[in-house]
């Protein structure tokens, strides 16, 4: 495995390995910003099957954290981070610093649009355009064929795709299943913060949603999400920010009389850490009894 520490370096390698074979081998990104845990390597195993190479960028990026967010904090392990990269199967590490990124007289970002400002981005203004400015600048640095996100950030999955849509990128976005513990809690770089109750009260979150699960109507389901939720935000041990249920592609809440699929999502914070979690649902199409046809099956 090699490591890039820059972009010029990045470049030369990436030159390289490119040309080594015939035909071109197919690149896979996986951006992460460190502290990597067993989600991230399934990322770098879901690319590995759909590509020749893949590079990994650790790099914790400041203008997605807000003034008041925890940036300072957020876990740097990157030794342990190579060395896990490494076992994984990735080829090229490229680990910039934050000049590398933004060198001074940057002026020029990305504006997520009203999808970013819903959510997660009303609680944390301004995030997704710090996520999508990277995500960008990294497209253009690693210039993939593929980049895998996972699907837990499931706004910033659907920002990037909107990205790549009306920005007309060429990369092609793969999201990856989110992976948990053996208790349901979602894998996230965070959870090392969780003190050993905060992490018992965590598992509401997951809880709320598989509580969601089954439900026929969207409205059903907040139901039930928020009635596993209520003791625990009730006794102060979340402090809930929201659950609902949305589309996958746009995060707004899906009406009543939605049918297919949709994504109940959740956030909150636990002691001082913030959590998010979603699962995929399915709204069936209503029962209209036997020998009824649908309406849309009416000529
Ligand atoms: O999901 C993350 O780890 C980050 O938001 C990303 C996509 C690497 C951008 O900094």
């Amino acid at each position: 495995m090699r490591v890039a520490t820059s972009v010029a370096e990045l470049d030369t390698l990436r030159t390289a390995l490119l040309a080594d074979s015939s035909p071109r081998p197919h690149l896979a990104f996986v951006p992460t910003m460190g502290a990597l845990h067993e989600g991230h390597l399934s990322l770098v195993r879901l690319a590995r099957g759909v590509a020749d190479l893949v590079v990994m960028s650790i790099f914790v990026n400041p203008l997605q954290f807000g003034p008041n967010e925890d940036y300072a904090r957020y876990p740097r392990t990157l030794e342990v981070d190579l060395a896990r990269a490494e076992k994984a199967g990735v080829d090229v590490v490229f680990t910039p610093s934050v000049a590398e990124i933004y060198p001074a007289g940057r002026q020029v970002s990305v504006n997520a649009g009203p999808i970013g400002d819903l959510l997660e981005g009303a609680s944390r203004p301004g995030h997704f355009d710090g996520v999508l400015t990277v995500v960008l600048k990294l497209l253009n640095i690693v210039r993939p064929d593929i980049a895998v996100f996972g699907r837990k950030d499931a706004q910033q999955l659907a920002c990037i795709r909107r990205m790549v849509l009306d920005l007309n990128l060429e990369t092609a976005v793969v999201g990856a299943p989110i992976i948990r513990e053996a208790d349901g809690l979602a894998m996230s770089s965070r959870n090392r913060f969780l003190s050993p109750s905060e992490r018992a009260s965590a598992l509401v979150l997951n809880g709320a949603l598989r509580a969601a699960e089954g439900a026929t109507t969207p409205t059903e389901a907040l139901a039930a999400a928020e009635r596993v939720l209520a003791e625990a935000v009730v006794s102060g041990e979340v402090v809930l920010d929201y659950v609902t249920v949305v589309n996958a592609a746009t995060m707004a809440a899906v009406p009543d009389d939605h049918t297919g699929p949709a994504l109940a999502m959740v956030a909150a914070k636990v002691g001082t850490t913030r959590l998010i979690d979603n699962v995929e649902l399915t709204f069936p199409e209503p029962d209209l009894g036997d020998g009824e046809a649908a309406p849309s099956d009416v000529g």
